[in-house]
């Protein structure tokens, strides 16, 4: 079994090692219509399925990194001391990279996407640090490398290198060599994403502690791949047709399927507050009022609508405060 130091040593093997000077790049935070909901390997972070996931256009992660003589982490502005969590996860998956001579990073991250409303940017914020690094040292790696390394950093990272739709292969070798995302050349642009929230503090478990807690013990876990392979196909389809009542329904059921996944773990996983549930019941009536409108939800209380540009003012109207993303926005 190969960790993930060997695995990047093994890809950077010949590549250059330079030090430009600083170097911004920008990653857009993404959200999956099908989830990405246990992993065959927990320390590559390689998925027992594959997913399928929308970019939320400019609502991501600001990159900017620079060389340093030591490392020093800024979240939004406010430095970072090294206790803090974030710092931690950082400093840890910097040391992956850090090269013969250990080199230090003075990394900057402004996120657009709604941190404080509790909206993770794990996802754009690691792919933004790997598309920084291989930029910082002139590796000029393909997009498939970066998503292998963006992986290693936080699993739905692999996801965050693209606009619009993108498909992460699970891939069956052992060392996750092909394990990596590919963004399916297909655009819509009326579709909209908007983040609706319901909680900004931190997650009563992490995504991580869900996850494996929830393939572990859970009775339910059999039967989601099997879901999956069909939400995937389905999905791909209503993509291909752009019948955004397929992409809507489909994306609704997988969220709630593997909501009922980690309900049924040991002890149980439920993010639900009565807010979230409030939000479902309005989605769900405002649809049978004829509004085309639909919902997913990650490991947390928040919800995501999905609706096409002419239902907007209806969305605002009824969230006044969600932030709405177009996904083909650069
Ligand atoms: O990448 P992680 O470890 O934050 O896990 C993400 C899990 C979900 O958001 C619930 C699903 C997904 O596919 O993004």
């Amino acid at each position: 079994m190969m960790s993930c130091k060997e695995m990047i040593d093994a890809c950077l093997r010949d590549c250059p090692w330079g030090m430009r000077d600083t170097v911004s790049v920008y990653a857009p935070a993404n959200i999956a219509l099908c989830k990405y909901w246990g992993k065959r390997d927990l320390e590559l972070n390689l998925p027992v399925t594959d997913s399928l996931s929308i970019s939320l256009g400019a609502l991501g992660s600001h990159c900017t990194m620079s060389i340093g003589d030591e490392d020093a982490y800024f979240l939004d502005g406010v430095w970072v001391t090294p206790e803090e969590p974030f710092a931690k996860r950082l400093c840890s998956f910097l040391d992956l990279f850090r090269g013969r001579d250990g080199c230090h990073y003075r990394v900057e991250a402004v996120n657009t996407v709604a941190t404080a409303a509790g909206f993770a940017s794990s996802a754009s914020g690691f792919a933004a640090v790997v598309m920084a690094l291989d930029q910082l040292h002139g590796w000029r790696l393909d997009a498939r490398t970066l998503s292998i390394f963006a992986r290693m950093g936080s699993g739905s990272a692999c996801r965050s290198l693209w606009n619009g739709f993108v498909h992460w292969y699970a891939g069956k070798e052992e060392d996750g060599s092909d394990c990596y995302a590919e963004p399916l050349h297909s655009d819509w642009k009326d579709l909209r994403v908007g983040l609706v929230s319901v909680d900004a503090g931190p997650k009563s478990v992490s995504s991580r502690e869900a996850m494996n807690r929830t393939v572990a013990t859970s009775a339910l876990y059999g039967g989601w791949p099997q879901q999956v392979d069909q939400d995937m196909a389905t999905l791909r389809d209503a993509i291909a047709a752009r019948d955004f009542q397929a992409l809507g329904l489909c994306a609704e059921q997988n969220a709630m399927a593997m909501h009922a996944t980690m309900m049924a773990a040991r002890p149980a996983v439920l993010y639900w507050q009565p807010a979230t549930l409030e939000i479902l019941q309005a989605v769900w009536s405002m649809r049978a009022e004829g509004v085309p409108l639909y919902f997913t939800m990650d490991a947390g209380p928040n919800v995501k609508v999905l609706f096409t540009e002419d239902a907007r003012d209806q969305v605002l109207l009824k969230f006044p405060d969600a932030q709405l993303a177009n996904p083909w926005e650069t």
